[in-house]
């Protein structure tokens, strides 16, 4: 069907479960942290950048997660970025508890020291990205945090990794075509 059709087309209703869908924010994350000699790892599908400057990051860290515990005492983590390559990873971290076993070691991901905070960050992943919190107001109603990003590191290549985009219900999209539009006045 043509652009110009589609948009004219009948739309069927969306289920409000499955709005996600199509809301999809970001890259997929491993998210690390650590407090008091234990260290963990569970997967982030949605986040959203609140500030550039500071860099701000909000994201629901569910309680029922084994990170939660060690999140909320440490008030640190590591956002990592994973990659397509690393899909059976994610599932691995996504699906298992750190309260049953050591994630890094099951999986093979090594947990190596970062820079300003301290847990640890993932040497397989393309990105590092360490936070603070920033703002705890809206973790007792809604477990959501807004984190500072304090340091960030990246591989220089690929330039746009093919990155994974979760929707639910075990649906990933990965990252396409990149177009570039600069005009004045876009941020
Ligand atoms: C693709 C994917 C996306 C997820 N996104 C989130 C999320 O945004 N927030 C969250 O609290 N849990 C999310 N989870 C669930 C946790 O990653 C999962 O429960 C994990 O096993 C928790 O590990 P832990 O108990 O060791 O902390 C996601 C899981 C998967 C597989």
């Amino acid at each position: 069907m043509p652009a110009s059709q589609r948009s004219t087309a009948r739309k069927s209703e969306v289920p409000l479960d499955q709005v996600r869908r199509y809301l999809e924010p970001g890259p997929v994350l491993l998210v690390s942290s650590a407090h008091e000699g234990e260290s963990d790892v569970m997967v982030m599908g949605w986040h959203t950048v609140m500030e550039f400057s500071p860099s701000l990051v909000g994201c629901v860290i569910s309680r029922a997660n084994h990170s939660y515990g060690l999140i909320r005492a440490s008030g640190e983590c590591v956002l990592n970025l994973p990659t397509r390559a690393q899909l059976e990873q994610v599932l691995g971290v996504g699906s298992t508890s750190g309260a049953d076993i050591d994630k890094f070691a099951a999986f093979g991901l090594t947990p190596e020291p970062a820079e300003r905070v301290g847990a640890p960050a993932i040497r397989e992943c393309h990105a590092q990205f360490e936070c603070r919190l920033h703002d705890d107001s809206l973790v007792e109603r809604y477990d959501f945090f807004v984190w500072e990003v304090v340091a960030a590191r990246a591989l220089a290549t690929p330039r746009h990794p093919e990155t994974l985009h979760y929707q639910g219900d075990g649906m990933f999209m990965v990252a396409g075509p990149t177009i570039r539009r600069r005009r004045r006045g876009l941020k």
